[in-house]
């Protein structure tokens, strides 16, 4: 009978301790916010154009029978990353706490980008060799791949386009990403460079999504331009893209 009414009385009082217990040892900052995903998904998509962009200024080199070394090593690549990133931002890039998402996702795509350059030196450096397909669409796809691999489950990036000029099969659009390149993208009223964030479920899984239009500049249309469907200098059909015209799209999701 005692024993009865100590445990009525003080179990749910435990119960209750334990509980309240729960919200102290869970970091608050462990919480993130819309505004502070938008800017970890701004941060990575930033490093992903800027270490893209050291590789299409280098398609020549790349392409270049005559020369052996490149001088692309994965250090240089990370290094030409951060000036463009400097050109982008305004600011140095720098490395955010170890513990923190954004810290991780960081650690996670400079890996890549390491990793793919690595990767890709025997290719690159190969000496009476010209078009060697190193294409910055490409190493994006290897580095989005590696980034996905480091970061398993937290978060994903994915270079896109829109359905009709998708490539890499790959690369096709899921059915979020679809959406908002042909509803909001391509209508005439859409803000050009602005960034689109959702809430919505990314391979059936809750998360907070935020895609990135981008646009053809004159450089794009030799291989995406007119006329469609003749070859390109890599032998795919170009797509009768204009100058302007909404060409891919850059998509990165935090699963919740
Ligand atoms: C030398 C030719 C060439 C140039 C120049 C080029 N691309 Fe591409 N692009 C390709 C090829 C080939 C692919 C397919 C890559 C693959 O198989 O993964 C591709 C893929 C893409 C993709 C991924 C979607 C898909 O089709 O699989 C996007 C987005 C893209 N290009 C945009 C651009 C933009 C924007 C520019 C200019 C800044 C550009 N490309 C310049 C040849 C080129």
């Amino acid at each position: 009978m005692g024993r009865n009414r100590y445990f009525t009385k003080t179990l749910p009082f435990g119960l209750a301790l334990f509980i309240v217990s729960l919200f102290f040892s869970v970091p608050a900052a462990t919480a993130l916010s819309d505004a502070d995903k938008t800017a970890i998904g701004t941060e990575i998509t930033t490093i992903y154009r800027a270490a893209r962009g050291v590789i299409a200024k280098s398609q020549k080199l790349i392409n270049d029978a005559s020369k052996g070394d490149k001088g692309l090593s994965a250090d240089a690549v990370i290094a030409k990353t951060k000036e463009n990133y400097k050109k982008a931002t305004g600011g140095d890039f720098k490395m955010a706490d170890a513990g923190s998402l954004k810290g991780q996702t960081q650690a996670a795509l400079i890996d890549a980008i390491k990793n793919v350059m690595n990767d890709a030196q025997s290719l690159i450096n190969e000496k009476g060799k010209g078009l060697k397909g190193f294409l910055p669409a490409i190493f994006a796809k290897q580095m989005g791949d590696g980034f996905n691999k480091n970061i398993s489950g937290k978060a994903y990036i994915k270079l896109t386009a829109p359905k009709s000029y998708v490539r890499n099969r790959a690369n096709r659009p899921d059915k979020w990403e679809a959406n908002v390149i042909e509803k909001m993208f391509k209508s005439a009223g859409y803000e050009k460079n602005k960034v689109h964030t959702e809430n919505a479920k990314h391979k059936g899984k809750d998360a907070f999504r935020l895609i990135l239009p981008e646009y053809y500049k004159k450089a794009c249309l030799n291989c995406h331009g007119e006329p469609k469907g003749e070859k390109d200098i890599t032998g795919g059909k170009k797509e009768g893209g204009k100058l302007g015209e909404l060409g891919g799209a850059i998509s990165f999701v935090i699963y919740n």
